[in-house]
């Protein structure tokens, strides 16, 4: 592994990121989430327990290696303390974690916004955010109205910026009929926060770079898939920071010619939570053999999430936007009792056939066109290396790599820690 790799989403999230991050961060000095908030939920099993993490870094189970909450990310410490409690009892110590400065903070009228302006949209518009405030809180950080991690340590500074936010956060949330905010009310629980979490706050990015300097192994742990991207992803149905290659040299403080590998985590067939088009999407008794068998449920709502197969047009695309140096395919396993498995090649949009991933509202009457292949009806997950591995699944292991234009780094044949094989 080279010294700066950044794990990616390279669909539309739930690819099994925390788990690559929990094996690879083995051997890394620094994990740096770069964006999102507790809408991630990473699970990651090892000794320790199985555990999803929202906020926290993937790297938090090795206690030489450093976890820091990046300067692209919004971080609500309410959750964070539930999280570390959830840790903390089953003994993984968290003195190697630290949230940068330039994190920005998740008040609760975020929280409060976000539920309602999901609920103030047409079936058809909803999102289907996390209702965890991050579009709110990352409006606010546009708007340079929003409260960071810094503010918290200095009180004088924290009241002014409240003090500013609040009369209009307050309009918003009586136009929603919700429970407006006092000034003190938000003093009393930043203070609260401080005496939580002021030790952990620091500037990570002199950190970051000696680290670099000294050549040190550093990975950057993005949320979600490029699917999920505010600029190219299927907007309006998005989240609101960036999950790629790009958007890890922003949260991290890392230019993006420092990233020495990106690897694009994707699963062998396709998952997405929430709205907005989903081309390779399964509907009735497949979708359901695939999500009971595939475990498809969301980690931070528990939400039964939507299942198709692999969309080689829509990870190619995501090859392109993240530049990918390898991928890691997951969940190859969930495959082996199928006796069929499809592979999306093209689209066809207007009676024409297309390649390329277009625009959202293409997308939303786009319609799959299929490759198919024998399974392999077989067990993989005992699998350590790619020749263990039946021939069905190599072919189409490498027909993956193939349509979407990157090699095969890793293959995850289930969800422990050692389920894996290094190519
Ligand atoms: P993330 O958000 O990208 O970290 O992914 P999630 O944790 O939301 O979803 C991935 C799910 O698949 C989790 O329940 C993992 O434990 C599980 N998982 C990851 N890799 C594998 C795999 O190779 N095989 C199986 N069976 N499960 C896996
Ligand atoms: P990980 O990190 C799957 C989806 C939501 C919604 C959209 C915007 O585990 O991959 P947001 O709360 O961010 O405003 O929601 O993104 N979404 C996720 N889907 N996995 C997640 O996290 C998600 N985080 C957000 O369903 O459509
Ligand atoms: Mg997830």
């Amino acid at each position: 592994m080279s010294n700066v790799t950044s794990i990616v989403g390279a669909q539309w999230g739930d690819e099994g990121k925390g788990r690559i991050v929990d094996y690879l961060a083995v051997n890394s000095d620094l994990v740096i989430r770069f964006q999102g908030g507790d809408n991630a939920g990473h699970t990651v099993i090892n000794d320790k327990g199985k555990f999803a993490l929202h906020i926290i870094p993937s790297g938090i189970f090795n206690p030489n290696t450093m976890n820091i909450v990046g300067a692209g990310t919004v971080v609500n410490f309410n959750t964070m303390a539930t999280e570390l409690e959830a840790i903390t009892a089953k003994g993984v110590a968290v003195d190697n974690l630290f949230v940068d400065v330039r994190a920005h903070l998740i008040m609760p009228y975020h929280c409060d916004l976000d539920g309602a302006q999901e609920q103030n949209k047409s079936e058809k518009m909803k999102i289907g955010t996390t209702k965890r405030g991050i579009g709110p809180c990352y409006s606010d950080k546009a708007t340079r109205s929003g409260i960071r991690a810094a503010d918290l340590l200095d009180m004088d500074r924290l009241r002014n910026r409240i003090e500013m936010a609040l009369p209009q956060k307050n309009r918003e949330l009586s136009y929603f009929g919700l429970k407006e905010y006092t000034v003190d009310e938000l003093m009393a629980l930043c203070t609260k926060w401080k005496d939580q979490f002021g030790h952990k706050i620091i500037d990570t990015l002199p950190v970051v770079r000696q680290a670099y300097e000294e050549g040190r192994k550093i990975l950057l742990e993005g949320q979600l898939g490029v699917m999920r991207d505010l600029d190219w992803g299927i907007y309006p149905y998005t989240t609101s920071s960036s999950p790629t290659s790009g958007g890890a040299g922003v949260g991290s403080g890392l230019g993006p010619r420092r990233i020495d590998e990106v690897i694009g985590v994707t699963k062998v067939y396709s998952s997405s939570v929430g709205g907005g088009p989903f081309m390779s999407e399964l509907f009735g008794e497949e979708a359901e053999r695939l999500r009971s068998i595939g475990g498809e449920y969301g980690a931070t709502t528990g939400r039964p999430r939507r299942c198709g197969w692999f969309d080689a047009v829509a990870t190619e695309f995501s090859c392109w936007i993240n530049d990918f140096t390898g991928l890691a395919l997951t969940k190859l396993d969930i495959l082996d009792t199928f006796e069929t498995i499809k592979i999306c090649t093209a689209y066809r949009v207007n009676g024409e056939i297309i390649n390329y991933l277009p625009e959202t509202a293409l997308q939303e009457i786009a319609e799959p066109i299929y490759e198919e292949y024998d399974g392999w009806m077989c067990d993989t997950s005992k699998a350590r290396t790619w020749e263990d591995l039946p021939k069905n699944a190599q072919m189409f292991c490498s027909r993956i790599s193939e349509l979407v234009g990157a090699p095969i780094k890793f293959i995850s044949v289930g969800p422990e820690r050692d389920q894996i094989i290094i190519m």
